[in-house]
């Protein structure tokens, strides 16, 4: 991975981070988004202590912000002349209803509109920067549908619903951008980590708090699947498909519906236009 430029988000905790260290390890210049900048300086610290690997930074960018995404992007265009891996790996699982800075779902704007807006302002550089890959960090929990009748949960919300949604949003949208990039050297695939103990539960009351601590592979385990997608030259020309451990998998019935898709994209788009 020398002379690669990976940007990761979501590097200060969990999957993230153990991703951006196997990624450091093996030579590439890792940038990573943080949106609390104290903690991304201590942890790029940490990274760069632990993989002796000096070309780590940090970039600003709350995911739950339009604004901070687009400024985010812009930073990285203007500092940077390359991409080649793009890992959307940020992600939230909160048990009350939140909204972003747009005022939108917090699961929803994160976990899936996020990794959509930032693709799209990054697809010139990855285009121009090819053979490039894009990898979305989605969840064996994708399965359910798109509920269109109340995307945001506005009416019941519930946390493991908006979960599975923005996760099966993530297959839908990784298999149609897929067939758009048909021959531009771009690649995009998602991975599913396992179930890992990482902080992803941290909004979650004691004992289902304890279940996301305590239930689960090790993150290394789970950065595995990242790691192998962004680096690995077995899976340079594929596309479109879901990944668990490094393997080609089967999504859900609903993640290979294509109508689905192009809805979601559609009403996606309509999401970002408005703010
Ligand atoms: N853990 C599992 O068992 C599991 C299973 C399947 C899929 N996944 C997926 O794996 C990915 C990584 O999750 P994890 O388990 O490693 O959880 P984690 O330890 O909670 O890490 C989540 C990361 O996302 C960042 N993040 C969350 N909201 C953000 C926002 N608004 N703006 C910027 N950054 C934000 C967090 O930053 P802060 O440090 O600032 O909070 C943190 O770096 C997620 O997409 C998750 O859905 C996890």
């Amino acid at each position: 991975m020398k002379d690669k430029i990976v940007l990761i988000t979501g590097a200060t905790s969990g999957i993230g981070k153990e991703t951006a260290k196997g990624l450091a390890m093996l030579g590439a210049t890792i940038i990573f988004t943080s949106r609390d900048t104290l903690k991304g300086e201590k942890i790029k610290k940490e990274l760069i202590t632990t993989t002796n690997n000096k070309n780590i930074r940090v970039l600003k960018c709350d995911l739950a912000s339009f604004e901070s995404i687009r400024n985010c992007c812009k930073e990285f265009k203007s500092k940077y002349d390359n991409l080649h891996v793009l890992i959307n790996n940020a992600g939230v699982w909160d048990f009350k209803r939140r909204e972003s800075k747009e005022g939108i779902e917090n699961i929803f704007a994160t976990n899936y509109l996020a990794p959509f807006l930032m693709t799209n302002l990054l697809l010139d550089i990855l285009k121009k920067s090819g053979p490039s890959r894009i990898i979305n960090v989605t969840s064996g929990m994708h399965y359910g549908t798109i509920n269109f009748d109340d995307i945001e949960f506005k009416q019941k919300f519930s946390g493991a619903k908006a979960y599975r949604q923005s996760k099966l949003g993530l297959i839908l949208y990784t298999k149609l951008l897929a067939k758009k990039l048909n021959g531009t050297g771009v690649t995009v695939n998602t991975a599913h980590p396992g179930m890992n103990k990482t902080e992803l539960g941290r909004d979650a009351s004691g004992f289902s708090r304890m279940i996301f601590k305590m239930m689960g592979k090790d993150p290394k385990i789970g950065a595995e699947t990242s790691i192998y997608l962004a680096s690995s030259s077995d899976v340079k020309n594929i596309s479109g498909e879901y990944f668990a451990k490094k393997k080609i998998k089967k999504s859900s019935k609903e993640s290979y519906d294509m109508i689905l898709a192009k809805k979601l994209w559609d009403l996606s788009k309509e999401y970002l236009e408005k703010s």
